[in-house]
């Protein structure tokens, strides 16, 4: 047989899924690990999405929904905006889809053409990138430091040529940074003057410890905004996002929906319709990952890992290794292999070799870990 995948599609895979790998083949060798790679709650949903999808399946067809989503949901969620962060949402702007990443690869599909110029930052989520490279756009990666919290400044957006979009999240993914207020409201400002689409990843929300995360929709109603119900609400396999987006963009999005996925997921739309009366359980989740940030944090500064941002949100600390291993992968191997410890090379990243650790585990996982680090000469 001749024939070929498409060179699209010759895209870098997502690292993170090998080190799960090697971690399961080390515990199937009998060998303990500490997760530190996995970036996921290590909950169920809550009690009351668990009963309201009990109910569906008992007493619901379970069809398709219109792409948009059922009408339920979104006005629990156009309340959830008014209450979280006293913005109007109109019902019409929300549309439910396969997680986070379902939207925004819709939204990229909506907005960006072949050879669009969009901006990633560096260190951030691989998949924009991988996505963005898929769909033929030109993706412009903007290497951000320490100093700037790991978050693009208008400044360097300022000193790129004519770009088309830019695509962040915050808090981040890998390094739990965020934008404040004032930084959030200049990107959006910036953004507005300049017609770039800002697709602003707010997937983080409501995982935070200190600061609440400011979202773009309070600064620019145009910006396109993609969340889901599978960090802060704790459904990861439930696969259900949304994305609020502008008038330009929506008939574009219905039929990028329509054709793409149809719906999104009947049974967790109609699950997650609870997921807003159980903030109490959330919180709870919430403040064990404050508490496995401290012992993260304070750990791996005593271990002499100190080139980091303390993360404002989401359940993530990067901290630069380049100074310990040339390359991230190799680091990854051997700390999983004399310690025990599944951490997450920088590779999917950022390639100049940080290390991402999760700290969404166990509080025990985290405490050992960071005495092995300690411990343990490169
Ligand atoms: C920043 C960011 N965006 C999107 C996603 C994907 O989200 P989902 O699982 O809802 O598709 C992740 C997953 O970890 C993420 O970290």
């Amino acid at each position: 047989m001749t024939r070929v995948a498409a060179a699209r599609a010759d895209i870098a895979p997502f690292y993170v899924m090998e080190v799960m790998r090697a971690a399961e083949l080390r515990m199937a060798a009998g060998h303990d690990v500490l997760h530190l790679e996995v970036g996921q709650p290590s909950t169920p949903a809550p009690r009351a999405v668990i009963e309201a999808a009990h109910q569906a399946l008992d007493s619901d067809e379970l069809g398709y929904t219109t792409a948009a989503g059922i009408e339920p949901l979104r006005r629990r969620l156009t309340e959830h905006y008014a209450a979280w962060y006293g913005v109007t949402i109109d019902p019409e702007a929300v549309m439910f889809t396969v997680g986070a990443s379902g939207a925004f690869v819709a939204a990229f599909m909506a907005a960006f053409d072949p050879g669009d110029r969009v901006v990633v930052p560096t260190p951030g989520y691989p998949c924009y990138r991988n996505a963005l490279e898929l769909l033929g756009c030109d993706v412009v990666e903007l290497q951000t430091g320490i100093e700037d919290r790991f978050q693009p400044t208008v400044a360097q957006l300022e000193s790129l040529d004519s770009i088309d979009g830019l695509v962040l999240s915050s808090p981040s993914n890998p390094t739990g940074t965020m934008l404040d207020a004032e930084r959030m409201a200049a990107i959006c400002e910036w953004c507005r003057a300049n017609d770039v689409w800002f697709v602003s990843d707010e997937i983080y929300h409501g995982i935070t410890y200190g600061e609440s995360a400011p979202t773009a929709l309070q600064f620019d109603p145009e910006a396109v905004v993609v969340n889901s119900f599978l960090k802060y609400f704790s459904m990861t396999g439930w696969r259900l996002g949304w994305m609020i987006a502008p008038p330009a963009l929506r008939t574009a999005l219905t039929r990028v929906g329509q054709n793409a996925t149809i719906a999104a997921p009947t049974l967790s739309q109609l699950g997650a319709v609870a997921a807003f009366d159980a903030h109490e359980e959330c919180h709870a989740n919430v403040a064990r990952y404050a508490r496995n940030r401290q012992v993260l944090l304070d750990g791996l500064l005593a271990a002499g890992l100190d080139q980091l941002a303390p993360a404002d949100g989401a359940f993530y600390i990067w901290a630069r290794t380049d100074y310990l291993a040339d390359d991230s992968q190799v680091l990854c191997a051997r700390w999983l292999d004399e310690l025990g410890i599944a951490a997450t090379p920088g590779i999917d990243f950022d390639p100049a070799n940080g290390h991402r650790f999760s700290f969404a585990g166990y509080e025990a996982d985290v405490a050992e870990a960071v005495a092995r680090l300690r411990d343990w000469t490169p």
